[in-house]
């Protein structure tokens, strides 16, 4: 007797499609037929894998030249643009607080500024920032540690280890002396604004308008915008321009950049000749002037003007055509 279920279990294996034998017999024709297929295509599956392997390494190549060279980042770059206008501490110009001392009573003003190029063709200079907005406000440095950097380390943040350099009293920053991350006078001090507000007022007689463009900068503003610089022109080019977080002049409060901190907006305009011509006067020096990049370590800029607070000594190093560092017979280089 054969039980019912079994026919039906055999008879549903036929409908399903092949026996056992016939199964195994189709698996090796589609074995043989593949292998027949590779042999005949064996020639072009070579050159099409040929091909992916060396796109692969030409995306590879691509890719890391694009990430290493900061010049394959250009300016209107939208990405990059999109980046440094839309962070906060964005530029050069950016001032956390820049206080500005009238007669009467103090005040004090917070610029955002959005970076532009610096189409200079005499130097390699790049960059610098314009102005775009000035609010009053109260003093209140916004400044936030950035989140992401493209610096080297710096080793300038224990003020344990690092202190401000005096010589000849005078304070001095640059790529060789730092100051340390805390040192913070919370704006320009007030000796900087009021002589600067008096030479604004002397220029507006000679009808030239002068403003801040910058003043001071805290160490995490200044990390934040040279870590955009690098990150924008890589860490090379940045620092022909932009001091390390802990070099910057403008974390003294004595430094100020007049107007626009960009050579094609600035350089030989009105306003630069009589800034030059006059800023001695009211205790200023041009700090970085063409020809110095040797001993200063950055790339001329017209509008960086140093506070020094003594009207003879500023007259007495313009009319030696030093720059500060050769004047005090100082070094500006980085020790690592
Ligand atoms: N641009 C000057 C060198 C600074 O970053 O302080
Ligand atoms: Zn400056």
């Amino acid at each position: 007797m054969i039980d019912d279920s079994k026919i039906t279990q055999i008879e549903d294996h036929g409908e399903n499609g092949v026996s056992h034998a016939e199964d195994s017999q189709v698996r090796v024709t589609n074995k043989t037929a593949h292998k027949t297929f590779l042999q005949r295509n064996k020639y072009r599956i070579r050159q099409i894998c040929g091909v992916a392997i060396l796109l692969i390494v030409i995306t590879s190549v691509a890719v890391l030249i694009t990430k290493n060279s900061g010049s394959d980042i250009e300016s209107g770059d939208s990405e990059a643009q999109a980046f440094i206008q839309n962070t906060e501490s964005d530029t050069e110009v950016t001032t956390s607080a820049v206080s500005t001392t009238t007669s009467a009573s103090q005040s004090s003003t917070t610029s955002s500024a959005t970076v532009t190029e610096d189409t200079t063709t005499s130097s390699q200079q790049t960059t610098q920032e314009t102005t775009t907005q000035q609010t009053t406000t109260t003093e209140v440095n916004t400044q936030k540690p950035m989140t992401s950097t493209t610096t080297k380390v710096v080793d300038n943040k224990d003020p344990e280890v690092v202190k401000p350099t005096v010589i000849k009293g005078i304070l001095v920053v640059n790529k060789s002396y730092p100051l340390p991350a805390d040192y913070n006078p919370g704006g320009l001090t007030p000796e900087t604004a009021a002589a600067f507000e008096k030479m604004r007022q002397a220029a507006a007689l000679d009808g030239i308008q002068l403003w801040i463009c910058s003043g001071f900068r805290s160490y995490y503003t200044q990390q934040n915008l040279f870590a955009q610089y690098c990150w924008r022109d890589g860490t090379e080019k940045a620092e022909t321009y932009s001091a390390r977080p802990g070099h910057s002049e403008h974390q003294t409060g004595l430094a100020i950049d007049v107007n626009y901190a960009s050579s094609w907006q600035f350089d030989n305009t009105p306003e630069a000749k009589w800034l030059a011509e006059h800023c001695n006067d009211y205790g200023f020096i041009i700090r970085y002037k063409p020809g110095k990049e040797q001993y200063t370590g950055y790339v001329a800029e017209s509008w960086h003007i140093r506070y020094l607070g003594d009207v003879e000594l500023c007259k007495t190093i313009e009319a030696s055509g030093l720059c500060l560092e050769e004047y005090l017979g100082i070094s500006s280089k980085y020790n690592n």
